[in-house]
């Protein structure tokens, strides 16, 4: 198929627009593979790269200026350098930034943590992916067993217990009701995914089959609630409380990994199903851009952690410069209001995608969560991975993405399996303007383009 002159012009120009990442790409590719420290920052056929960010913007290396609502993935809830933690790090800088002994005010951010994420003990560590990790050791620590239930088309973090059926093909992911257990690509280590299992997302007969199976092996059932590694799918409510009565009889630790949705809604999903898991890990806008992450949960799991029970430490744990950013973060910056606004503005958007894409005849479906929303060009829900695989229109998404790029809109997380976050910091006039721009570049997207080679353009 043809690709459009107007949608050529469309990916010529941000080619035009975007030269210094072409330039500084091909000086680090032999030194960086791919010129990225994070494959999912990796794009066809150069990554962006940028170099500073304030309030609801961000500016790429070659001056552009893009209203953001990436916004790191879902980290900066805060937005870009809020002036309330840049007070706080100033000072934090001045007094030292790693102590290597234990930081004081661990105490007031796990009280904060503990009163607002509904857990009774947690412990602190700097990434969403080391959090996913110890939570599965606590929970196998716990019930002294070893087998791990997660999602198809899920994703915790790169560590090897994980890095299963996270975006295969549909040929590698299997069937519906069982899907296929394949590894996340080369290196994955088979003997640490021995243990794991998958089910098919928001189908609890999936589940069912797989507790049926292995009725005294599993340890755990680790899933996003709300899965925002395939845009966003709220699974239904019955799901979620079948899946904690099923844990309850079988004796299972259901770990929610809010490590995204924590900065959603303000008490996190939990606050959305009423379902309470036994752990949780949290991350990402925690702590407003310092890299802070939680492993909080019930007290008579949490207390197994320690010297000669279950492992858990980090040399960058509770460093002070995250600790007093996430204080900071979670009681002056994401305060009931604030999040409240930035959710009306994500309705908002979400309504504005489906209304604008309808009258331009281009087949949508858009769900919002909290301060984040999705959208994909597909005329049915998508509620999981073969959905996505099946009906997701990846052609016209990428059409979506740099046409909103070159009128300086961020529109989403890079990547049709992502979303957008609207920050504390964004304004009324922002979701106006991202409003107008969807305005004229939904004839774009109307436009006939492959559906799966989203980069033949470039
Ligand atoms: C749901 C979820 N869990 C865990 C992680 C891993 O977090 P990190 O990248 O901080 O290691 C991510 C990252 O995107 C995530 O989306």
């Amino acid at each position: 198929m043809d690709i459009p002159n107007e949608v050529q012009a469309e990916f010529n120009s941000f080619l035009k627009r975007t030269k210094r990442s072409n330039e500084i790409f091909n000086k680090t590719k032999d030194l960086v593979p791919y010129g990225v420290s994070s494959n999912y920052r990796a794009l066809e056929p150069y990554p962006i790269y940028f170099n500073r960010g304030v309030g609801s913007r961000i500016y790429d290396s070659d001056g552009n200026e893009y209203i953001d609502f990436n916004m790191a993935f879902g980290v900066l809830v805060a937005g870009h350098n809020h002036p309330k933690l840049v007070e706080i790090i100033e000072e934090r800088i001045r007094n030292g930034v790693v102590l290597g002994f234990e930081y004081e005010r661990i105490y007031e951010l796990a009280n904060i943590i503990r009163d607002r994420f509904n857990v009774d003990m947690v412990r602190f560590s700097s990434t969403g992916l080391e959090a996913t990790l110890h939570a599965i050791r606590i929970a196998r620590g716990y019930t002294q067993r070893d087998k791990v239930i997660k999602f198809l088309g899920t994703y915790h973090g790169s560590h090897d217990f994980l890095l299963v059926a996270t975006k295969p093909n549909l040929y590698a992911a299997g069937n519906r009701k069982r899907p296929s257990k394949v590894p996340s690509g080369p290196g994955v280590s088979k003997a640490a995914l021995s243990e794991i299992l998958v089910a098919q997302y928001g189908d609890i007969e999936s589940v069912e089959l797989l507790f049926a199976e292995h009725p005294d092996e599993i340890a755990a059932v680790i899933l996003e609630p709300v899965a925002m590694n395939m845009g966003v799918i709220i699974p239904p409510k019955e799901f979620m409380h079948r899946l904690r009565a099923l844990c309850d009889d079988y004796g299972v630790v259901l770990i929610f990994d809010e490590v995204k949705t924590s900065g959603k809604l303000f008490h996190g999903a939990e606050e959305y199903f009423g379902v309470k898991p036994d752990l949780k890990t949290m991350a990402k806008a925690i702590a407003g851009g310092y890299p802070l992450s939680v492993i909080g949960g019930r007290k008579e799991i949490m207390s197994e952690v320690g010297p000669d029970k279950i492992p858990h430490a980090g040399t960058f744990n509770s460093n002070p410069l995250s600790i007093d950013a996430g204080i900071v973060t979670l009681r002056d910056i994401l305060t009931r209001d604030a999040m409240d606004r930035a959710i009306k503005y994500s309705s908002e958007l979400v309504k504005a995608h489906r209304e604008i894409f309808t009258d331009a005849g281009v087949p949508v479906y858009s769900v919002g969560f909290g301060t984040s929303g999705a959208v994909f060009f597909s005329d049915r829900e998508i509620n999981n991975w073969h959905d996505f695989l099946l009906y997701e229109h990846t052609g016209k998404w990428w059409v979506y993405f740099v046409s909103m790029m070159n009128r300086g809109i961020i529109p989403t997380a890079p990547g049709p399996d992502e979303q957008w976050t609207v920050s504390v910091q964004h304004s009324e006039e922002d979701v106006e303007r991202m409003v107008d721009v969807l305005n004229d570049v939904a004839r774009l997207v109307a436009m006939d383009v492959p559906k799966m080679k989203n980069i033949e353009a470039f």
